[in-house]
């Protein structure tokens, strides 16, 4: 492959050489896209391709590819969403909270603020800890200052951060956050929005949830949210938020006796029939995220994934035999599905 060939990226037209990546030819026309890993592993380069056609380097999902494996043939326009640049900043913990007892908040207030998009997470450093992806939500009760990073741990035995929360980490503690990364975030539609979460990954659901509401509050809206224990059911006032201004909800616990106020089973039991006209938002563990990655690319329907990992959500690498029996499924559906997704690995 060689000579030169043009790409246009969201509008502005750049001169690259066939046989690059779409990421190092967007970098070398000064038209950056988004990125993180640059390995294939993280999906936040994932771009739409409209015209053109690309070696796709076994990473199309629908008309998307990602640009730090995609490589040019011919000319090609592309496109991405608009998301805020990456930054540092620095921070103090400012509470932490427990919200169950295996769930604690932890609110940090930054000196600046950091700009982000619902559903987004940050990469956050705690004093003596490595590094963990947390995804900024709201309180409970909806409330949440600009300067204020508020987060959803889950206490995890012996993790090398959440079992330090309250003790290295508490109030006072100083912080440093990098981000925004992520791409299951809140985008404006005219679709119904269906959001899908479990455990804690009801912070970017519930974030994104709100967001709908409060800046498209016309669009239908469904919200499923659970847990497996009773104890951990901690987000109905934010479900009862959501009910007052008009959403649907439903509350799920798959474990042992379930309250009256949840259904019983895992929340894929309580999906609404999902159709090509949904966008759906998930997050949560990464069992969740796959069925619902599944179900949603049955139907047709555009789906946001936000897959959580024990340890951290950057993007690590799997051998495919750490995968699970639904996580290889899916990485051989997602090659031939038109939804969009993000990786669960
Ligand atoms: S930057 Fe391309 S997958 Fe991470």
């Amino acid at each position: 492959m060689a000579g030169q060939v043009a790409l246009v990226i969201n509008g502005r037209r750049v001169t690259a050489s066939a046989g690059q990546t779409l990421l190092d030819a967007g970098l070398a026309g000064g038209r950056a896209i988004p990125h993180d890993c640059a390995t294939g592993q993280c999906d936040t380069c994932r771009v739409r391709v409209y015209s053109g056609t690309v070696d796709d380097g076994g990473t199309r999902v629908g008309d998307t590819v990602l640009a730090c494996r995609a490589r040019l043939t011919t000319e090609t326009v592309i496109e991405f969403d608009e998301v805020p640049d990456v930054v540092r900043r620095s921070g103090t913990v400012e509470s932490v909270v427990a919200l169950t007892p295996e769930i604690v908040e932890v609110t940090v207030t930054l000196r600046k603020r950091l700009a982000y998009l619902p559903g987004q997470y940050v990469r956050v450093t705690f004093p003596g800890c490595p590094p963990r992806d947390y995804s900024p939500t709201l309180r409970t009760d909806g409330s949440g200052e600009l300067n204020e990073l508020i987060f959803s741990i889950r206490q995890l035995d012996g993790g090398a951060v959440s079992s330090q929360l309250g003790k290295q980490i508490s109030p006072g503690s100083a912080v440093k956050v990098e981000g925004p990364f992520g791409h299951a975030f809140h985008r404006l539609g005219r679709g119904r929005l269906v959001v899908v979460s479990a455990g804690v990954g009801f912070a970017p659901a519930w974030a994104v949830a709100r967001a709908s509401r409060l800046r498209e509050p016309e669009r239908d809206i469904v919200v499923v949210a659970g847990a497996r224990h009773a104890h951990n059911l901690y987000m109905r006032p934010a479900l009862q938020w959501l009910r007052e201004r008009g959403a649907a909800t439903t509350l799920t616990c798959s474990g042992a006796n379930p309250p009256d106020d949840a259904r019983p089973g895992r929340p894929t039991l309580h999906l609404p029939m999902l159709t090509a006209d949904d966008t759906v938002v998930t997050a949560g563990g990464p069992e969740l995220v796959a069925a619902v990655q599944f179900l949603a690319a049955a139907a047709g329907a555009t789906c946001y994934a936000d897959p959580f990992y024990a340890a951290e959500r950057t993007g690590t690498t799997k051998h495919p035999a750490e995968l699970n029996f639904i996580q290889r499924l899916l990485q051989r559906v997602t090659r031939h599905q038109t939804t969009k997704t993000e990786p669960v690995v």
